[in-house]
């Protein structure tokens, strides 16, 4: 396998709006990100992806843009950018931009234009659609083109007066979808890529970019559980010209600049993902796939308070260990700014929660790919105490309140799911130390503080030696120091255990054990006699070697052995 620098890096996500507020107005912002270099420095990442700073109105917190090369505002300037960058590369560390491209801001000039005129130059660049007449109690009534709902709720289509049609809105009614058939879009999106690319970013996380291809016909959905409406997906995910487009985007822009590329790919499976994916570098270098995180999706979606399960969660990431190997790469993650905090999910957040989310990281860290930290994660930060809806921010979790109470669904119930899933989990300011509002920022911050900040911080993960901080670093340092952690070919043993995930690697005879106890009980793991001589890379709890065959391990322990090529 050819050995890349994207393939040996960690990856840091940032969510510019809750990193760091440089002058008080409670929402973070560029200077914030870049005051904090040297501690993302410390912990030895080497990229940063920046969730989108692009000027927005904000409906979906900057994922609806109105123009792409512009600044908002409120996270600073185009030179608090610049100086960002240069900030950056001068200490070794690249930046990676978000790249929302499958829609835009309904403010975006493009679709003010659109909207307009059935005539106007750009009203190609939007998908819009003559309602449908259907017979109703005996009277002829105009409804959606077709039954699509949206990711946020309702319907995916908006009816726009001005020219008595709809247009198509996968996301948010403000985020309208671009009509990527019309060769201008792609010709403008092509060059505003090539603007970036040429300031010098080193590369782009594209925004679902699996959904840019939509089946031309526009048929009904298939009925989802739960919803009036129909399931876009078989014909918007992974759609008749994807990849098509993917191949001319990486001929005319990518392919010209060193630069790592992860596309987020909802709906993908690894068959897909393996010519997204494909090490030819025809198209991206990885995609973000979500089959281990819908594990615990349900009935109605996400909202629900299932466990995953951990058989099903070796399975899956099993899969995409195996298939994808030698012929496409891996992302790896468990957070970012769309799901819950991980050990909230998978592991303790009470008892064990430095041990149990050191764990997590280890299961994560050592396999293929390319690891994400998202902010936070580095210190075990917790899904928030939220109370009522008037306490989030995301419109997912305020419309899902809403469409769901409507459907008369109880709404205890609901908060419940929403309180355990909502992506405000993850949004919730980082947490510096323990003075005023965790030290993000002076005012008062745009979403809550995690009221567990005077225990969780980073100033006090710096000071205590084995802290979920000090282990991520020492993680980031074996994979720069194993090339096995990075290219190895992976295997997961005792495939059953519902209180194990242990897997091998092995690179050019150079051979890894990864054993990690996902539950809060001791249990016992017997060690494969090969492994019998490794020694530790690492442990979460403090042990220095293994004496026994049958090892007891202690509640959500990690370790891994390593054995040299003999
Ligand atoms: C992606 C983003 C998410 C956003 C959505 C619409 O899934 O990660 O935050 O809401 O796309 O842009
Ligand atoms: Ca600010």
């Amino acid at each position: 396998m050819t050995k890349t620098w994207w393939k040996e890096s960690v990856v840091y996500q940032i969510y510019p709006r809750s990193f760091m507020d440089s002058n008080g107005d409670g929402i973070g912002d560029i200077n914030g990100i870049t005051q904090k270099l040297d501690y993302l420095k410390k912990l030895g990442v080497d990229v940063l992806w920046l969730s989108p700073v692009y000027q927005s109105p904000n409906d979906d917190n900057g994922y609806d843009i109105s123009d792409y090369q512009a600044i908002m505002p409120e996270f600073g300037t185009m030179e608090d950018f610049d100086r960002m960058l240069s900030e950056a590369h001068k200490r070794g560390i690249r930046i990676v931009m978000d790249l929302v491209v499958n829609h835009t801001s309904d403010e975006h000039p493009w679709f003010v234009e659109s909207r307009k005129s059935k005539d106007n130059p750009y009203r190609d660049f939007y998908i819009w659609r003559q309602g449908k007449e259907v017979q109703e109690k005996g009277t002829a009534v105009t409804r959606e083109p077709n039954n699509w709902g949206s990711f946020f709720s309702g319907s995916a289509w908006q009816y726009d007066k001005e020219t008595d049609m709809y247009y198509l809105h996968l996301f948010s009614r403000k985020q309208p979808d671009l009509n990527w058939e019309n060769d201008k879009v792609r010709e403008n999106v092509f060059s505003m890529m090539d603007w970036w690319l040429k300031k010098g970013i080193d590369g782009f996380r594209m925004d679902v970019i699996s959904l840019i291809s939509k089946v031309q016909s526009f048929p009904d959905g298939p009925a989802k559980m739960n919803s009036s409406y129909g399931d876009a997906g078989p014909y918007t995910a992974n759609g008749p010209r994807v990849h098509e487009y993917l191949k001319e985007m990486n001929q005319k822009v990518l392919s010209k600049y060193d630069i790592m590329t992860v596309g987020e790919a909802s709906g993908v499976t690894v068959e897909e993902a393996k010519k997204y994916a494909s090490l030819d570098g025809s198209e991206l270098n990885m995609v973000f796939q979500f089959e281990h995180m819908d594990l615990d999706g349900g009935e109605t979606f996400k909202w629900n308070d299932k466990k995953m399960d951990l058989v099903e969660l070796k399975e899956t990431l099993s899969k995409w260990q195996t298939e994808l190997d030698e012929k496409a790469w891996n992302s790896l993650y468990w957070d970012n700014h769309d799901q819950p905090r991980i050990v909230s999910r998978l592991g303790d957040d009470r008892v064990y929660r430095e041990r149990s989310a050191k764990m997590l990281a280890t299961c994560l860290h050592m396999m293929q790919g390319t690891p994400y930290i998202y902010q936070g994660e580095e210190l075990g930060m917790t899904n928030a105490p939220f109370g009522g809806i008037e306490d989030f921010r995301d419109i997912e979790s305020i419309n899902a309140f809403r469409e769901l109470t409507g459907r008369g669904m109880d709404g205890e119930t609901i908060l419940k799911y929403i309180r355990y899933k909502s992506r405000d989990n993850a949004r919730t300011p980082f947490q510096w130390d323990d003075s005023h509002m965790a030290g993000f920022t002076t005012g008062t911050p745009w979403i809550m503080v995690n009221p567990n900040y005077k225990e969780i911080n980073a100033k006090k993960a710096l000071e205590q030696e084995d802290s979920v901080f000090y282990y991520y670093q020492k993680l980031i340092r074996l994979r720069k120091e194993y090339p096995v952690i990075v290219y190895g070919h992976y295997k997961l043993l005792l495939p059953e255990s519902r209180q194990l995930y242990v897997y091998t690697r092995e690179y050019e005879g150079e051979r890894l054990l990864t054993i990690c106890n996902f539950t809060g009980e001791s249990t016992e793991c017997r060690i494969p006699a090969e492994f019998m001589e490794g020694k530790i890379l690492i442990s979460n709890t403090h042990r220095s070697q293994v004496t026994e065959e049958n090892l007891v391990l202690e509640p959500y322990e990690a370790l891994v052995l390593y054995c040299p090529a003999v």
